[in-house]
């Protein structure tokens, strides 16, 4: 048994942000990681962070954008601190070190993307933001952070309505119990439940599948946000090509150059992203091949890099202007039910990032939004760990008996998520999908916790894919109208 105060599980930047904040106060953190440091969603995101910080921007416009994008089913005071909140925190961190874009003055260069109503999002080496501000919040963190790599979180040990530390297993097979004032949830979201996604392959909904068996609440787990643009080659996913191409000019085309978006949204290619991934996937499920055309955009290599590198990678010459794509699963709105600080319904265990649902994003993520959450947040969080108190004894863990056999293959729970709670879901076809979750639930009734040294890890992560999927299904069940990223048809499939 291993004591510690703070206990983080991922090490995204919704992470980083909680653990910079208490090692600069003095705390001791402890953050545990299936992966290696840096394998998590923020490391790969290209997009950047939506902040107004431009003379010509206000927050109160950010605030309006969000919620309009979101559908306004967003928690409109979480948003509203979130925006005015963000100057700040991104202004502290450009104090830390962290360099931003800038144009030949010296000035931010704010670039755009869909849904926002002028430049608001900065960028760091171009496409590469996710991986800087990663790395200045590693180079941010002092000896008082312990990182632990390669050791998975199975369950969260629960009391009582009462967190107390967590059961992990390494990558030898060693099982580890740790007992902590604090579990921080930031475990990513979703994407792997899908077939074609932007997400690591580590993030396959534990935070979520862990939080479920501990009783804690969720919210809005239909809203799976589909990006319109990975660049995708027979059927195959390689990476995102992001949104700011489109904002540099990028357009959306057909093997005949017709523009895609024209006569569907007013701000065509830079409509809400569930408005274009619906229409690229139409054209995809009628074989079409859809294209980005670059054309438009100048100096498209030295200011995607990253899109550049994926491109080249997979046999793409971007010099030819024309980068095939297709949707995939990006990010999820819906999550462990959280408030700004990050507080659940259980006592002691909180949540941050894309695995907390703060309301911020209602039915729909405005674009770079993801990371300022995690940025602003985590922080709000670790003010929260810092101001109050808690100390809690230990408990008997009770060992479940439960084990499982037979289960799916992660590529068969893919193609079931795609077909059923994918960018088009059909009402009177869902629940052959819960039926086919339900078989998989050992008891017959419910997705229960495991015996831990009877598990394998990839169980475990099967097992929660099966869990995670299971509440996604059931939830998008509920929701009879579409809205933002939820789109249900009545009619048959
Ligand atoms: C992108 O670069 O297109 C993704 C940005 C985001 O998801 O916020």
């Amino acid at each position: 048994m291993t004591e510690a105060d703070i206990i983080i599980i991922g090490s995204g930047i919704g992470a980083l942000s909680v653990a910079g904040e208490l090692c600069k106060n003095g705390r001791k953190v402890l953050v545990i990681t299936k992966g290696l440091k840096k394998s998590c969603n923020s490391s790969l995101a290209q997009g950047g962070i939506s902040v107004a910080l431009s003379d010509k921007d206000n927050y109160e416009w950010h605030y309006e954008d969000t919620m309009a994008a979101g559908c306004n089913l967003n928690d409109s005071d979480a948003v509203m601190k979130l925006v005015s909140t963000a100057p700040n925190v991104i202004r502290e961190l450009i104090d830390t070190g962290m360099e931003f874009d800038r144009d030949s003055q010296g000035n931010l260069m704010f670039g755009r993307e869909a849904a926002h109503r002028l430049n608001r999002v900065i960028h760091a080496g171009g496409d590469r933001t996710g991986l800087r501000v990663v790395e200045q919040l590693i180079r941010n963190l002092t000896t008082d952070v312990t990182v632990i790599q390669n050791q998975m979180a199975l369950d969260l040990r629960v009391k009582d309505g009462k967190c107390y530390g967590v059961i992990t297993k390494d990558s030898d097979g060693n099982l580890h119990t740790y007992h902590a004032n604090y579990v921080v949830l930031a475990t990513g979201g979703i994407g792997q439940l899908y077939p074609s996604t932007s997400n690591d392959v580590t993030i396959t909904g534990d935070g979520i599948a862990m939080a479920y068996r501990a009783g804690a609440k969720l919210k809005n787990l239909e809203f799976v946000q589909f990006h319109p643009t990975m660049l995708t080659i027979d059927g195959q996913a390689y990476g995102l090509v992001s949104e700011a191409c489109r904002g540099a000019g990028g357009i959306l085309v057909n093997e005949k150059g017709e523009k895609i978006m024209e006569g569907v949204h007013p701000l065509k290619d830079l409509a809400p992203r569930d408005v274009v991934a619906r229409e690229v996937y139409a054209h995809y499920l009628k074989g079409e091949k859809i294209f980005l055309d670059i054309s438009a955009v100048d100096d498209f290599k030295s200011k995607f890099p990253t899109v550049t590198e994926i491109c080249e990678d997979n046999g793409v010459d971007v010099s030819k202007n024309l980068i095939p794509v297709a949707p995939g699963a990006h990010f999820h709105m819906g999550g462990v039910e959280a408030t700004p600080d990050g507080l659940t319904n259980i006592d002691g265990l909180f949540a941050v990032g894309e695995t907390a649902c703060t309301g911020v994003h209602g039915a729909n993520r405005l674009a770079s939004n993801s990371l300022l959450e995690g940025l602003v947040f985590g922080k709000f969080l670790a003010d929260y760990i810092l101001t109050h108190h808690r100390k809690v004894g230990n408990i008997i863990d009770d060992v479940p008996e439960t084990t499982v056999d037979n289960l799916p293959t992660k590529k068969e729970i893919q193609r079931k998520m795609m077909e059923y709670v994918g960018i088009v879901r059909h009402s009177n076809e869902i629940h052959n999908i819960i039926d086919w979750f339900k078989q998989y639930m050992p008891d017959g009734k419910d997705f229960v916790k495991l015996n831990p040294e009877k598990t394998t890890e990839e169980q475990y992560e099967i097992y929660n894919m099966l869990t995670t999927g299971y509440l996604v299904a059931k939830s998008a069940m509920d929701r009879h109208e579409s809205i933002g990223a939820h789109y249900i048809v009545k009619d048959e499939k």
